[in-house]
């Protein structure tokens, strides 16, 4: 690492207690390894003159870590560096980092001090402007923009939408800009959360990215907490980089599991293992060796939810919207309320003495959102830190309350049949299934974050009906010995079965 990159290291840890506004404007500086990652990912050929953007630039450790790579492999002798930064406090360290860079290569630089929503959108709109008079487009960028969900009804929000850029998150509208303010064949290497490649909110920056950018690169970091170790960040973050205009052909695809690089490993995917050629939903994949090719290994694995006639649904009771319905404990006139917390492995805790309420009270307002007890399987919406498995799955057996009719709570999914409960055997099968270790990694490779949503649930694979009753009946009466062990054997087992039949 150059001195300059591990003083900028040094100069990010004494910043960042520092910082007053950290949360408001997602100051999460990026460590140097990290920096100098990225700036290696840019195509050597490619760097000559470069005319660099650094959107929401902190204290100029990203661009820093370009200028030090063409310095110290020679590419060119000039740059133009753009860096948009709105803190005062981090413009100022920025200044100075980039003068550094003045007796090493002729250098034109501007630094920034706007917000760069409204900067990137103001170049994009006006024709008067700097840049479209000029024609200033950028042949790369290198970017960590801030995280941070914008409301619909957010200033940001109605600016990107101006520029027809329909998005819910900073960094994706970052990201966006960054795209439109791009020239053909320009490069972007940005860090991001994952939680892009998956869920409805996200689908048209999928698209955005899809018609406009070709993805040449993917890095993902194997664990949730290790990025941004210094910074407390828990999210899944990957670096991708986009070739503006780019012909889309194979993908790079690397992990590690932190920022040291140390087991770092590289492989190159069809486009097709990353975007389904038929996925409306346009998800995007991140094949891992370790969760790679489950659907190819297993082709009994085929059947959509539709296919095996289930659906799956978030719990509709939003406990803190009926507040005043809610109850400790059971009593007169109410009925469960499901939690995450009641399922532990195939048994059902109930009532349990916890934080959370255990009932809601029966009434008109509640009605429409309970379920006839009958047999249901659960997956917790949000797993923790120490959860070994993202998919952790329950089942509500009907006998194990007494009740016509229970209410799920929104931190559950549930898998039913219009609104009623699904077979015994169905449930359990879903149950052992969802629970085993090999549908976890594949659920990894296309989900990032910490959220098991039942549009992720919908888009996934599963087995036929008949080989999820087999799991089903075998879990119902093995009930008191199943562990992880036994259901990921079992699983291999009964999806395997066809590949041996046919072989
Ligand atoms: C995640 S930090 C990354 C900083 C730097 N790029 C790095 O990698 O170390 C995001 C940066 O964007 C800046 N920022 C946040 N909102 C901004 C906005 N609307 N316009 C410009 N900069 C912004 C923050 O002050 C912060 O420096």
């Amino acid at each position: 690492m150059s001195q300059l990159l591990e003083t900028l290291d040094k100069e990010r840890l004494v910043i960042n207690p520092l910082l007053k506004r950290k949360s408001e404007l997602g100051q999460f500086l990026t460590p140097a390894s990290v920096a100098k990652y990225m700036a290696s990912i840019f195509d050597k050929n490619k760097l000559y003159d470069p005319k660099i953007l650094d959107a929401g630039a902190g204290i100029g450790t990203l661009t820093s870590a370009v200028l030090e790579r063409i310095v110290a492999e020679k590419t060119s002798n000039s740059a133009e560096v753009t860096v948009v930064e709105i803190d005062e406090v981090l413009r100022e360290r920025l200044q100075s980092t980039l003068s550094l860079f003045e007796n090493k290569l002729s250098l034109k630089w501007e630094v920034v001090p706007d917000d760069f929503i409204e900067w990137a959108t103001n170049h994009l709109l006006n024709e008067d402007s700097l840049l479209a008079e000029k024609k200033i487009r950028y042949t790369h960028a290198i970017l960590n923009p801030p995280y941070k969900k914008i409301t619909s009804s957010s200033r940001h929000r109605k600016l990107i939408r101006s520029v027809g850029i329909e998005t819910v998150n900073l960094y994706s509208a970052f990201l966006g800009l960054t795209i439109e303010l791009m020239e053909y064949g320009g490069e972007i290497v940005s860090i991001i959360p994952r939680s892009f490649c998956n869920g409805p909110y996200f689908r048209p920056f999928r698209q955005l990215i899809l018609d406009k950018t070709a993805i040449k690169h993917l890095h993902l970091f194997n664990s949730r907490d290790k990025a941004f170790k210094d910074d407390d960040v828990l999210q899944e973050n990957v670096i991708i980089m986009l070739e503006r205009g780019g012909v889309q052909g194979e993908v790079m695809i690397s992990t590690s599991q932190d920022d040291s690089f140390k087991d770092y490993e590289l492989n190159s995917y069809p486009f097709e293992k990353i975007v389904y050629p038929q996925d409306k939903e346009l998800f995007i994949h991140i094949p891992t060796s370790t969760g790679d090719g489950f659907l190819e290994r297993y082709p009994s694995v085929c059947f959509s939810l539709e296919d095996i006639g289930v659906s799956v649904s978030t719990g509709p009771v939003v406990d803190f919207r009926v507040k005043d319905h809610l109850r400790g404990m059971p009593e007169e006139g109410t009925v469960p309320l499901f939690y995450p917390n009641h399922f532990v492995g195939t048994t059902v805790e109930y009532p349990k003495v916890m934080k959370k309420p255990n009932a809601v009270v029966r009434d008109e307002t509640i009605e429409k959102w309970l379920y006839p007890n009958g047999y249901y399987t659960v997956v917790k919406r949000f797993s923790s830190k120490e959860e070994k498995r993202r998919i952790v799955a329950g089942v509500l057996n009907p006998n194990s309350v007494d009740y016509p009719v229970v209410g799920f709570e929104n931190g559950l999914n549930v898998f039913h049949y219009k609104k009623q409960g699904i077979p015994a055997e169905m449930a359990y099968g879903l149950y052992a299934y969802l629970n085993s270790s090999a549908v976890d990694k594949y659920f990894r490779v296309f989900n990032g974050h910490t959220q098991v949503n039942a549009t992720d649930l919908r888009a996934m694979k599963y087995p036929s009906k008949e080989k999820l009753e087999i799991l089903g009946r075998w879990v119902m009466s093995n009930f008191d010995t199943i562990g992880q062990e036994e259901i990921d054997r079992k699983l291999e087992e009964v999806i395997n079965n066809d590949k041996q039949n046919s072989s």
